[in-house]
């Protein structure tokens, strides 16, 4: 058996955090599976054994966690992101009842209200940031009401979502800086998003309402909380963001999608493959394993680098391009097989109105400033300025 490739690199330096690409055109060129020795993973940066990874969770197990450090995969443990079936199933069947298609049909006003509101006012202005006046304004406004936290972690949303995010790598300064925020939210989902405290028709109430019904125990009900604040807000902020900052450089595109809106789902798709909000995920292998061609044992953790194969040039050709008549639909940003991501038709839905709002009154926009978000488990902007041409009139932001 070949002797699996091993690389030194770090995924989380700051550099690594901004832009991974070259990092991952390299581990790609490696090998479909490379040995990162400074975290001891194994990485999967190639298209095809992601997704053939995804699809068989009995070998790549996620009830030892899905995150880099093994003190936060114990920490974590019990949470539906971080278990197999059948513990998985009747989970995942409570957690998602609302965020079913048929459910979105209930919010679909409301989300188009609000984006209808905010692309008006943030249009007429002709100059504003994106990232914290648009993207985050449906997340804010919409999910985080329903998810139906008291107010005090409703407003804390955010801020806990981040940190959780940033303890998903190694333990690292970045990891150790975050860990008070996520000490406070594991207090306040054992001790104060309880029945009673809860909005009674929320996400969060629904869970003990199921686990009042024996459909899931009471003890998991807190662990499951982290399901629905760390997912709900960033991911989504990031991917709106991310779109947004794309068709900013790519003006073409985003005459394209104008002519034809039908083109709306695949610049969905689009965007997340160039530009994947959760670039990674893990899983732990319950048996010795072939990848490839290589042997590996029975207990190595592997790291399904989602960012990479979004980007693999074996299934994406010119796969850099931003274009989106591509179609990607069978990109991995969403992940695929038991965990796929079950808040995916709540995602589209509000990109999609963003994009169909912003449609109707811009007619180009231009990025004045932008800045990285540096976490160890997300990659996107937290900060992008931009100014507006407004359709129609040829009128432009004040900075233009
Ligand atoms: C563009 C936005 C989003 C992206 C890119 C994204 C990405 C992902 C990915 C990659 C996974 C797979 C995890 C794995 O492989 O282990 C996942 C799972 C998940 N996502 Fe999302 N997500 C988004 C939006 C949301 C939203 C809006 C929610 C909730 C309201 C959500 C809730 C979840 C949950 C609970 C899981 C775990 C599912 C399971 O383990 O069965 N996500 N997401």
């Amino acid at each position: 058996m070949p002797t699996i490739p091993v690389s030194d690199v770090d995924l989380y330096t700051d550099e690594a955090r901004t832009d991974p690409y070259a990092i991952y055109a390299e581990l790609r060129d490696l090998g479909p599976v490379v040995h990162l020795s400074r975290h001891d993973l194994y990485a999967l940066p190639r298209y095809d054994e992601v997704r053939a990874a995804l699809s068989d969770w009995r070998t790549f197990s996620s009830a030892r966690g899905v995150f880099v450090d093994p003190a936060m995969n114990a920490q974590l443990e019990g949470i539906t992101l971080c278990s197999d079936p059948p513990e998985h199933t009747a989970m995942r069947s409570v957690l998602g009842r609302p965020l079913r298609a048929d459910r979105m049909r209930e919010i679909t006003p409301r989300i188009e209200a609000e984006a209808e509101r905010v692309v008006t006012e943030l249009v007429e202005r002709g100059r504003f940031e994106v990232v914290t006046e648009l993207a985050e304004h449906l997340p804010m406004t919409v999910v985080s009401d329903l998810v139906g936290l008291p107010d005090h972690g409703r407003a804390k949303m955010l801020e806990w979502a981040e940190a959780i995010w940033d303890v998903q790598g190694p333990a690292d300064e970045r990891a150790a800086a975050a860990g008070p925020a996520v000490a406070e939210f594991l207090a306040f989902a054992e001790h104060d998003a309880v029945p009673g405290a809860l909005r009674p028709d929320g996400w969060a109430a629904h869970l003990y309402q199921a686990a009042d019904r024996g459909e899931i125990s009471h003890g998991q009900c807190p662990a499951m909380m982290l399901d629905y604040v760390t997912p709900s807000l960033d991911t989504t902020i990031l991917a709106i963001a991310n779109a947004v900052w794309q068709f900013a450089s790519h003006p073409q595109q985003w005459d394209l999608l104008r002519a034809d809106r039908s083109l709306i789902p695949h610049a969905i798709n689009e965007s997340l493959r160039r530009d994947t909000p959760v670039p990674q995920f893990s899983r732990v292998l319950t048996e010795d394993h072939e990848i490839g061609g290589f042997s590996l044992a029975a207990g190595s953790r592997v790291a399904l680098l989602y960012g990479s194969a979004n980007r693999d040039e074996r299934h994406y050709p010119d796969p850099d391009r931003f274009d989106i008549t591509r179609r990607p639909s069978d990109h991995l940003a969403f992940g695929r097989g038991e965990h796929v991501c079950v808040g995916i038709h709540l995602a589209r839905l509000e990109m999609g109105t963003l994009l169909e709002r912003l449609a109707d009154q811009v007619a180009r926009f231009d990025t004045v400033t932008s800045r990285p978000l540096i976490n160890n488990g997300l990659r996107g902007l937290a900060h992008l300025e931009v100014t507006v041409e407004r359709a129609g009139d040829g009128s432009r932001g004040s900075a233009a």
